[in-house]
């Protein structure tokens, strides 16, 4: 299946399912939260940490799915991929910023993307629709393939969102991540370091999500970070591109696990020149 054949009206009743379920599991997170978060068991590496609240949280996400849509498969971070007949596939991540989680600071993030194509290959997917909610600020950003991008309060109605247009590197407020592996973030920080003399400063949140999420909503001008998964670029990358902001890989790439370069069309080419040459 292709994003061309999602009947008329589905890609505004994924996008609303995917803001209900995203809202309800960050919900989940804030409200049950422990005292003391524990490790329940760890993945790439030591630092690379899952959480019960991470488990219960995907559990839920997979529970509404398996009701809602029976026939979509599912790829989460917590669990085994289902593939459905439907042709679509919801990637989500029940906690992204398990870190920050772990800690209590406030960057983390559900996000519910459901997408054509491939789910575990960034380039060969079409995302249809996607949320990411930041329980803790009570912000839902949403957006649906050719609907445009919003972030939504309980309290107002959705606010349309648009990603900066800035044309300098040296006026950019970038931001980045690092992977849980030593070798990799030997590089990453290698990279940022060189990086970091050319532009307006440089920011760590800690949820690639949300990261993704700020550039559409204009809070940072641009971000890069290489080895993401797809469940930590999906629900993202639509928010963004609906926001008239462009995402991809090195040297023109589609976005992949190597690389993804996200910013606005003015300051996209020099982000990822920039990346390009130090990578
Ligand atoms: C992580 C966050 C982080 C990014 C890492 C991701 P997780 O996801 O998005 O910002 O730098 O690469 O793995 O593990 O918290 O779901």
């Amino acid at each position: 299946m292709t994003r061309s054949q999602i009947r008329s009206g589905e890609g505004a009743e994924l996008e609303e399912l995917a803001v209900e379920l995203a809202r309800e599991a960050g919900r989940l997170i804030v409200e049950e939260r422990p005292d003391r978060v524990t490790v329940a068991e760890t993945k790439s590496s030591a630092t690379d940490v899952v959480t019960v609240m991470d488990q219960r949280a995907e559990r839920l996400l997979r529970d509404r799915l398996a009701a809602a849509r029976p026939d979509d498969g599912i790829l989460g971070e917590e669990g085994e991929s289902t593939s459905g007949s439907s042709g679509l596939t919801w990637v989500v991540d029940p906690i992204d910023g398990t870190v920050n989680y772990l800690y209590g600071l406030a960057a983390f993030a559900v996000s519910v993307a459901v997408v054509t194509g491939d789910p575990t290959t960034p380039g060969a997917w079409e995302p249809v629709a996607a949320a990411v909610d930041h329980p803790v600020a009570g912000e839902t950003f949403h957006a649906r393939a050719g609907g445009g991008s919003f972030v939504s309060s309980a309290a107002g109605s959705p606010v349309g969102l648009r990603a900066n247009h800035v044309d300098r590197l040296d006026r950019a407020l970038i931001g980045t991540g690092f992977g849980y592996r030593a070798e990799d973030r030997r590089r990453q920080g290698a990279v940022v370091a060189d990086l970091l003399p050319h532009v307006r400063d440089i920011r760590r949140a800690g949820s690639a999500a949300l990261d993704l999420c700020h550039v559409a909503a204009g809070r940072l001008d641009g971000y890069y970070e290489s080895g993401l998964n797809p469940w930590d670029l999906a629900g993202g990358q639509l928010v963004l591109t609906e926001a008239g902001g462009r995402v991809s890989g090195l040297h023109g790439a589609p976005p992949s696990r190597d690389m993804v370069i996200a910013a606005g069309p003015a300051l996209h080419p020099l982000l990822r020149d920039a990346v390009d040459t130090r990578h």
